[in-house]
């Protein structure tokens, strides 16, 4: 086997350097993995295919492991088309093989791919095993983990977890760079909204013994599995995993950025030593979004725009918002020549993140002068105590 992952569990999966923007928001400079895996037994069984711009490159990939068998399973765990897309194409090809999954995702291969193998199914549900000889398959239903028809299922003979998107990180399968900057990148961006679905799947992954998880994104994660699982465990339940405080800031002549840039210098002197400073218009927003929900604290510095606030930062608040940001405490700086509006704006723009306290906000008036150093002074002891 070329790319083996165990003795019997062979990776055929595809990487896309070719998308710019993943799912059309998501800056990808390494590209994304689309996993997918062939596990050899009695019953030879594929896990999951890959994007439609792959079919091709991830069918000869198949059909090299596969050595001349027939694959007796595909499980499918997830529906999304980047890894649902070429199910049709395979189904054509190989003819016999029983695909695997739950209800809901045969219901959604219908209205994607015109089919639902009803000739030809196994219907996967919580908890039910499917063997394949040495590897028995235990199926947990993992709704909204990003989809409803969402399944993982665990392999009790090598102790892998597929867990569908969970775990996945943006960048390639073999990615040597560290797990979670690109990891937490992904799931805020995408998972993220489904925290509750996600925080309460987790426990009962506690029931296996996992010694490897196989994302359809990203490295297969082997070592150090707790490391992982406290990440998701902290992320899911919306609780910061780093000290500190970000600090995001939209600023036109730079007088608003000069504001934050003191803030983040009075906080420096108050001993906050871990600080993310974010130029909205410039940064990629979804790092900035991601960084939100790490750190403890943050802060919002804008410019007051057409009576509101800039639209990069309305653009960012409303991203946390949807993706049920909360719990946090928030610091607001407005800067405005004649009527600011920023901070109340800010304001009600966070009105719908839970728990969301503002710990207060400071004013400039086109640009920080001694007052608003002092202001600034005194905002940054409000937001860390
Ligand atoms: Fe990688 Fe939800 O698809």
């Amino acid at each position: 086997m070329q790319n083996k992952i165990t003795d019997t569990v062979e990776y055929i999966g595809v990487h896309d350097t070719e998308t710019d923007l993943f799912e059309g928001q998501y800056r990808i400079p390494d590209g994304i993995s689309y996993n997918s895996y062939l596990i050899f037994d009695e019953k030879i069984t594929v896990m999951d295919t890959v994007d439609r711009g792959f079919t091709e490159e991830w069918l000869e990939n198949l059909k090299n492991a596969l050595c001349g068998k027939e694959p007796d399973y595909i499980v499918v765990h997830h529906m999304e088309p980047d890894h649902s897309a070429s199910l049709k194409r395979f189904s054509e090809i190989y003819k016999n093989t029983v695909i695997v999954s739950s209800l809901a995702a045969f219901a959604m291969m219908k209205n994607f791919y015109g089919i639902d193998f009803s000739d030809r199914r196994v219907i996967a549900k919580e908890g039910e095993t499917l063997d394949l000889g040495k590897h028995k398959l235990t199926f947990i239903a993992a709704p909204m983990v990003h989809w409803p028809e969402v399944i993982f299922s665990y392999d009790s003979y090598d102790k892998i977890l597929f867990s569908a998107d969970a775990f996945g990180k943006f960048g390639k399968f073999n990615s040597p760079d560290s797990w979670d900057a690109e990891a937490s990148r992904y799931y805020f961006g995408i998972v993220g909204k489904y925290g509750a679905q996600v925080n309460k799947l987790l426990p009962r992954l506690s029931a296996f013994d996992i010694k490897a998880i196989c994302s359809l994104h990203g490295p297969v994660l082997k070592e150090n599995i707790g490391y992982y699982l406290s990440l998701y465990e902290s992320w899911s339940a919306y609780k910061p995993d780093k000290s500190g405080t970000v600090i995001a800031y939209a600023s036109v002549y730079g007088n608003t950025k000069k504001a934050a840039e003191i803030f983040a210098e009075h906080l420096k002197a108050m001993g906050e030593d871990n600080i993310r400073l974010f130029d909205l218009a410039r940064c990629d927003m979804h790092e900035a979004v991601s960084a939100a929900f790490r750190y403890e604290r943050l802060a919002l510095a804008s410019i007051t725009y057409n009576a509101s606030v800039f639209p990069a930062m309305k653009s960012f608040i409303d991203a946390l918002e949807e993706r049920g940001f909360k719990g946090r405490r928030v610091a607001l700086i407005e800067n405005g020549s004649w009527a600011p509006q920023a901070a109340k704006v800010m304001r009600e723009l966070l009105g719908g993140c839970e728990s969301t306290e503002i710990a207060g906000s400071a004013r400039i008036l086109s640009a920080p002068n001694e007052f608003s150093f002092n202001e600034l002074k005194d905002l940054a002891k409000k937001l860390i105590i």
